[in-house]
């Protein structure tokens, strides 16, 4: 009895002084007291050592003694309710769960690029329809029916039906958006329009019947060819870094005049000659020039007070030359294991 007695002393200071710092510790705890096999029951079995006189007094020091384990062991659980241990439940050390990224389409990519730069110039995005009449798309930019240079870009027209009072087609560029912002008759004008664009062209490797265009248009008091050229310079220097040389050439355009073509020294080779710039040292990246009086007029605007310029160029040259992509086809295939490649490119 004596040892007995002994023996539950040493126990309950064991339990007193047992701490757990998680779920795993707490049954631990249970196991070892509480368990089938566990020291509460064992030290129990005890009594059938104990003298009969002394029966009655061991059992209620055993219940009692019984009790402090389980009253600890309520008190341990409470204290770590929900508080398993993440590393008990699962291994910290595997790889997340790969979630699939998206990612732009390069030609996304090249568009929102040209149109940021112009944005920090204080340039507006407009945007404009891709089925249009062929006012907005040819004649109020100086081309007249039966004018010669609508031949410079081949149209596919929409049949809308006999009745139709006016021809539509397909863009064959953003300037109809210009021609609708002009028309809208608040000056000054600041804005880029981009946007895709059709022509009816064989589809192969280097042209498609569909691409995109960022065309821009500036129109106020004063605007003269200058700025047109800073601006652009601006542009360049953004785009294909500062040592990039530029130059103009006289070009023809029905709705600009002056017009020209403006190239840059080839960022590929740096202008010794390449493949790219087929061994000129030079690429050409936009068209420009000062907006013809006859298209300010068509919209309503006086030109002997405003003047303006306008450019446009392709996005998918460029984007084809920064991100290494020789078939202009690859853009519209929808092919996962091309675009895929594009998920952390900018
Ligand atoms: N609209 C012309 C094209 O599609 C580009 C251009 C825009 C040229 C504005 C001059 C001024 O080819």
């Amino acid at each position: 009895m004596q040892d007995l007695l002994q023996k539950i002393a040493a126990y309950k200071s064991e339990i007193d002084a047992f701490t757990a710092a998680d779920d795993k510790r707490v049954e631990e705890f249970r196991i070892k007291w509480l368990g089938t096999k566990g020291l509460v029951k064992g030290t129990m079995g005890e009594m059938k050592h104990v003298p009969n006189e002394q029966k009655r007094e061991a059992g209620q020091i055993l219940n009692e003694f019984k009790q402090f384990a389980e009253a600890k062991f309520e008190a341990l659980k409470e204290a770590h309710s929900g508080t398993e241990s993440l590393s008990d439940s699962m291994d910290l050390s595997l790889p997340g769960d790969e979630t699939p990224l998206g990612s732009r389409h390069p030609i996304s990519l090249m568009r929102n690029r040209i149109i940021s730069i112009f944005q920090r110039l204080g340039f507006a995005v407009a945007e404009g329809p891709e089925v249009e009449d062929d006012w907005h798309n040819f004649t109020a930019l100086n081309m007249p029916e039966h004018h010669p240079a609508r031949d410079m870009q081949d149209t596919f027209y929409v049949d809308a039906g006999e009745n139709s009072a006016v021809d539509w087609l397909l863009r064959t560029h953003t300037s109809n958006t210009q021609i609708r912002e002009m028309e809208k008759g608040k000056l000054p004008i600041r804005v880029i329009c981009p946007g895709r664009v059709y022509r009816n062209e064989t589809i192969s490797a280097r042209s498609h019947c569909f691409f995109h265009q960022v065309e821009g248009l500036y129109i106020d008091e004063h605007v003269s060819f200058a700025d047109l050229k800073q601006t652009l310079y601006f542009f360049v220097k953004e785009m294909y870094g500062q040592d990039v040389r530029v130059r103009f050439r006289p070009s023809y355009f029905p709705f600009t005049e002056p017009s020209a073509e403006m190239d840059v020294s080839c960022f590929i080779c740096g202008g010794t000659g390449c493949n790219i710039c087929k061994k000129t040292g030079w690429v050409e990246i936009l068209g420009c020039g000062m907006i013809h009086p006859n298209v300010l007029q068509n919209c309503g605007i006086n030109p002997e007070k405003y003047t303006g310029f306008a450019f446009g160029m392709g996005v998918e040259r460029p984007a084809m030359l920064k991100y290494g992509i020789n078939d202009i086809r690859l853009f519209s295939e929808n092919d996962v294991r091309f675009l895929k490649q594009f998920t952390s490119a900018t």
